[in-house]
């Protein structure tokens, strides 16, 4: 166990990027608010979040994307109804959703990329360890990512980042990989950090997806990065910080989700593929839909 180690009670949802992958969709929605089944994206990702203990959810978002913040606000017009016509259930649902946290909401005035998000946020983080997950995606898990991700920090006391192992080579072109030493069954004390790298230069089968636990030392290293990117016309990745990190020698770890699915919602096929399982799964729906799906002829 590492001395001063702060409690994990912050989570920081970039969800102010335009969604261009699914366009015309998000044309005037945010991506994040596409549902599954009867649920938006984003509010899996904040029930995760406050299932594993965190209090404060701070949500970066944009011009276009009021949807969010009214969606974790209370609709007093729509209690009004509900109550009068005796839909307590869904009542019940509503209230509650606005209820999981304290919300707090941060513009970021321009998608200058996901690590600007993170950056826009510094001021309402302070000075804590804070978690980091994408409004557009989500890992089912047992225990969840957010916990396995904590329970990794608590252990190390460095940043760390959420891992699955894949072997499929498209997905060396979507995603980053990590290399390193394996320092325990399924976590890496990371040496390098590779973008997209190609079924070539993949340094293992460990992808980074979705999830991040950063030591409040990101910040200053993401601001270190804005000459060589903001500056230069490009996006500020959060990548920049996590290889800053490493460059003052600071210990970064990758941590392989066990027990895991990956839901790559912002993309068309992982929000097709997120929707069926859902679909199969849930109370309301998987009776009809299994059989419809059963009596497809593909
Ligand atoms: P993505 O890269 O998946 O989102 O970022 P995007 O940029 O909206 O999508 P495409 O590639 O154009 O289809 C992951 C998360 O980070 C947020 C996004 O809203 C998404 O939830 N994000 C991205 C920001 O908040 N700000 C940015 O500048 C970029």
């Amino acid at each position: 166990m590492v001395n001063q180690i702060k409690k994990v009670r912050k989570v920081v949802i970039p969800a102010a990027g335009y969604g261009t992958r699914f366009l015309p969709a998000t044309k005037a929605q945010p991506k994040e608010m596409l549902p599954v089944v009867d649920k938006p994206i984003i509010q899996y990702v904040v029930e995760e979040a406050v299932e594993a203990g965190i209090t404060q959810v701070i949500l970066v978002t944009g011009s276009h994307k009021r949807a969010i913040e009214d969606h974790f606000d209370r609709n007093l017009e729509l209690e009004a109804r509900l109550e009068k016509d005796g839909k307590e259930k869904e009542l019940a649902e509503i209230r509650r959703i606005s209820d999981l946290a304290d919300f707090v909401y941060v513009r970021q005035k321009e998608a200058l990329g996901n690590g600007h998000a993170l950056l826009v946020a510094k001021e309402v983080v302070g000075d804590e360890p804070v978690v980091m997950l994408w409004g557009d995606d989500f890992i089912t898990a047992n225990p969840s990512r957010t916990r396995q991700m904590i329970e990794a920090y608590e252990k190390y006391g460095t940043s760390i980042l959420s891992a699955v192992r894949t072997k499929d080579p498209e997905d060396t072109k979507k995603y980053g990989y990590v290399g390193g030493k394996e320092v325990e069954d399924g976590v890496f004390e990371v040496s390098e950090f590779i973008e997209k790298p190609g079924p070539q230069k993949a340094p293992s089968d460990m992808a980074i997806v979705s999830g991040f636990l950063f030591t409040p030392d990101i910040f200053e290293a993401l601001e270190r990065a804005i000459p060589e990117t903001i500056d230069r016309g490009k996006e500020l990745y959060y990548v920049d910080g996590v290889n800053n990190l490493m460059k003052d020698g600071k210990k970064v770890h990758a941590v392989e989700i066990k027990n895991s699915t990956y839901y790559d919602c912002g993309s068309k096929v992982g929000y097709l593929k997120t929707v069926v399982d859902h679909g199969l799964s849930h109370p309301d729906t998987n009776g009809e839909f299994k059989k419809y799906l059963k009596g497809l002829k593909l």
